[in-house]
């Protein structure tokens, strides 16, 4: 019997996976390997709902996650990889749940409702978008997990799971789906390199897990400071400032960070020194990751065939669940 409790997560496969993927999901992925029963779902369907007419960036996109998952330190023979399209039980109990979540209640999901009006959908809205997030409750039912580590700006998304397996279960008189509670971890906010609050693929201020020491460097030179601040005299700013943002991430020294800071708001310290700095450190906690990236690149058939057996295995447990809901649905015929 395995007494650990499960968790799942997550990623869609539209792109590389960057530092704030790093500090805000995938170390936690890492901590939390050893102590639970740990799935990761390569979402390639959803990836599709807004994808559809680019199933090659999805597809491709799929390598590029596992070879980042890679990297991070995500363990294949621990955590349990799989891709959702290799596991249709999934599709299979999003249609048995969907009779318990109504079209308003989607419309008013707050995530959905910010990325329609995003992506301009407010008038031809794909019905396959539209539905996802009640999909992704079907991702958590699909082992029944007890646990989804999610960003606070989810915590909607793991409420709806709960109502819905709470429904069904209600419903028909059972105690089979799980509700999964939304485990929050200590919120690490990485800025875009541009000084947007976030960082993302569509920003383009990224600095991506895959990049090299060149283009690290080169992003690092280029991270947002303080704009006001035109010779090394001048005061400088701290709030704001993306360089001591990542130095507060980056850099172990926090002595030498104080020390920076303090010199930099008195104006006697260059824009290129906080910087120059900025680049060791971060090199350094990257670089392991960086060589791992370029290890996983020359064992992406490899990897490719751990997410097929983790899919095998998920697809079983699935379809373990599949066969209770449709014996409490009425939905066994014969001596099946
Ligand atoms: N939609 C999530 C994202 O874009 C990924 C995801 C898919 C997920 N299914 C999930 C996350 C289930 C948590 C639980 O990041």
């Amino acid at each position: 019997m395995n007494e650990k409790k499960r968790i799942l997560t997550g990623d869609r496969p539209t792109g590389k996976l960057h530092i704030g993927h790093l500090m805000g999901s995938l170390q936690n992925r890492v901590r939390l390997q050893d102590e639970y029963d740990e799935y990761v779902v390569i979402a390639n369907i959803q990836a599709l709902t807004d994808n559809f007419e680019n199933p090659k960036k999805v597809r491709e996109n799929i390598e590029e996650l596992l070879c980042d998952y890679y990297a991070a330190g995500i363990d294949f023979n621990k955590a349990t990889v799989f891709i959702q399209s290799e596991v249709p039980a999934i599709h299979e109990i999003f249609m048995y749940i969907s009779n318990f979540a109504t079209v308003q209640q989607v419309a008013h999901n707050p995530t959905i409702k910010t990325e329609i009006a995003q992506k301009g959908l407010e008038n031809s809205t794909p019905l396959g978008f539209f539905i996802y997030p009640v999909h992704q409750a079907a991702d958590i039912f699909c082992v029944n997990a007890d646990l989804v580590p999610v960003g606070k700006d989810q915590a909607p998304m793991i409420e709806d799971s709960r109502i819905l397996a709470r429904k069904f279960n209600n419903t028909y008189g059972v105690k089979l789906l799980h509700e999964p509670e939304a485990l929050f971890g200590t919120e690490v906010n990485v800025p875009g390199i541009d000084g947007n609050s976030k960082m993302g693929k569509s920003l383009n201020n990224c600095i991506f897990l895959s990049d090299s020491e060149e283009e690290l460097r080169k992003k690092v030179f280029q991270v947002y400071t303080d704009p006001a601040r035109v010779h090394a005299t001048d005061p400088g700013k701290i709030e704001g400032n993306v360089a001591f943002m990542y130095h507060d991430l980056f850099n172990g020294n926090k002595e030498e960070v104080e020390k920076m800071k303090d010199l930099y708001r008195k104006g006697e310290i260059k824009d290129v020194e906080v910087k120059e700095r900025l680049f060791e450190v971060m090199n350094e906690y990257l670089k392991p990751i960086r060589e791992r990236r370029i290890e996983a690149e020359g064992m992406k058939d490899e990897l490719m065939v751990k997410a097929f057996e983790g899919s095998k295995k998920v697809q079983v447990i699935a379809e373990g669940i599949v066969e209770q809901m449709k014996e409490a649905m009425e939905l066994r015929f014969g001596n099946r």
